[in-house]
């Protein structure tokens, strides 16, 4: 057998390497700290709105007042989907997940718009991309809410003007406009997952970004990165694995058992974090108070029972809870089908998919690593006939 091999590292998972510098973000996985733009992710969940934050991340700078309120009217603007998208939505059999949906929907756009790639090289292109990602943006809730409700035998509800990203996303599916709360809480939960650095759903957008392909055709890579789950599902898995455990009494016996069986606990351990993620701190304390809010103690405590008892039994490793150990089980409080959780991120993390493809774009390279051959050259070929049974 020959083989060719070259003196070569292998960076399996890419661990530790970097593919571009960035001013997006900042994730300080020794310290707890998450910074978009220079601002800390404390800083913009207590101060910020998903709307603003999504401008800071994709042009780089807070908004002055106007600039804000001519964001926030185009995405306005742009939430209505077409009839075609509809209708689309609405042929997928019943059992397809969210996140399908959403991905499907997602591409279809693109066939849906005529001109996909307005994209002429340039600073003016640089806008026109945007301009094609806010679109993206501001449609995604209303499929994520249209998917939702057609599926349940329900009519879509058609976008409310007048209504914040968040507010009009629990309207959209619910038909009622929540109270200032609620809106606050999906606000707070859309800024937590807008941006985190060169993850596997953005590395995706970049590398289709890095082939001069439309923003509908980098959106929908982000979108087939987050489906699995270690990456956007883990969410879900966790507050299943929550809602299975059904008692804070069950959690030790359940958490020794998973990882007696080398089973992974779902919202715990992250590539980049190797102590708390700043994230999961934030969402613990808004799932405390909305728990109580909501009548779901049990269900709260029971992720504080297997939070508390994976702790102890990891002491000593660098794991521990993620962004995804409470983000389920927030969402579920506020009323949100279980699937529609990764869509959720989808919806949230196109501003920081946006901002990242337009910054590698800004000095172009094709995306085309190396894999090390190990296999066998030079064979013969075998007629058919002639080959083993
Ligand atoms: N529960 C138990 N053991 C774990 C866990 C976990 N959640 N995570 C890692 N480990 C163990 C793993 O079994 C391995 O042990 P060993 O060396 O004995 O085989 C060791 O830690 C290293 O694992 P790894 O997969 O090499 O570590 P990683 O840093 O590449 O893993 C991860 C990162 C997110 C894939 C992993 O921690 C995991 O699968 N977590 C559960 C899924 C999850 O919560 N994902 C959401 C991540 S946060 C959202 C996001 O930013 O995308």
């Amino acid at each position: 057998m020959s083989s060719i091999k070259e003196p070569v590292i292998i960076h399996k998972g890419l661990d530790g390497v970097y593919v571009k510098e960035s001013r997006i973000c900042y994730v300080d996985g020794e310290a707890s700290r998450l910074f978009y733009r220079g601002y800390s992710i404390e800083e913009l969940t207590a101060k910020s709105t998903y709307e603003e934050t999504a401008y800071l991340l994709i042009y780089g700078a807070l908004p002055s007042k106007t600039q804000l309120q001519e964001f926030v009217k185009r995405i306005e603007d742009y939430r209505p989907i077409d009839s075609g998208i509809l209708q689309l939505l609405q042929s997928l059999p019943s059992t397809c997940n969210a996140l399908d949906a959403l991905r499907t929907a997602i591409s279809a756009l693109g066939a849906y718009d005529p001109e996909p790639e307005t994209t002429s090289w340039g600073v003016g292109g640089m806008e026109a991309r945007i301009d094609k990602s806010l679109q993206i943006l501001a449609k995604t809730p209303t499929i994520i809410a249209a998917f939702d409700r057609l599926r349940n035998h329900q009519d879509p509800i058609n976008p409310k003007p007048g209504l914040s990203h968040a507010a009009d996303f629990l309207y959209m599916l619910s038909n009622n406009v929540p109270d200032a709360y609620d809106t606050r809480v999906m606000d707070v939960a859309l800024i937590l997952h807008a941006e985190h650095e060169m993850n596997a759903s953005t590395f995706a957008c970049t590398v289709t970004a890095s082939t001069l392909a439309d923003m509908y055709s980098i959106i929908t890579s982000g979108i087939c990165a987050l489906r699995g789950p270690l990456h956007g599902g883990a969410n879900e898995a966790a507050l299943k694995t929550v809602m299975e455990v059904g008692d804070p009494s069950n959690a030790e016996a359940y958490v020794t058992q998973a990882l007696a069986e080398k089973k992974r606990i779902m919202g715990f351990g992250h590539r980049v974090y190797k102590t708390w993620d700043p994230r999961y701190k934030v969402l613990k304390k808004i799932g405390t108070e909305l728990a109580e809010r909501k009548g779901q103690t049990t269900l709260f405590n029971t992720a504080l029972a297997i939070e508390s008892s994976a702790l102890r039994h990891l002491a000593g490793s660098p794991i521990f809870p993620n962004v995804d150990s409470y983000s389920g089980l927030v969402f579920h409080m506020l009323g949100i089908t279980i699937d529609l959780f990764t869509p959720i991120f989808a919806l949230s993390r196109i501003a920081g998919w946006t901002a990242h493809s337009m910054e590698y774009l800004e000095s172009n390279r094709l995306i085309r690593p190396k894999a090390l051959y190990v296999g066998q050259i030079g064979l013969e070929y075998v007629p058919i006939e002639q080959r083993p049974a």
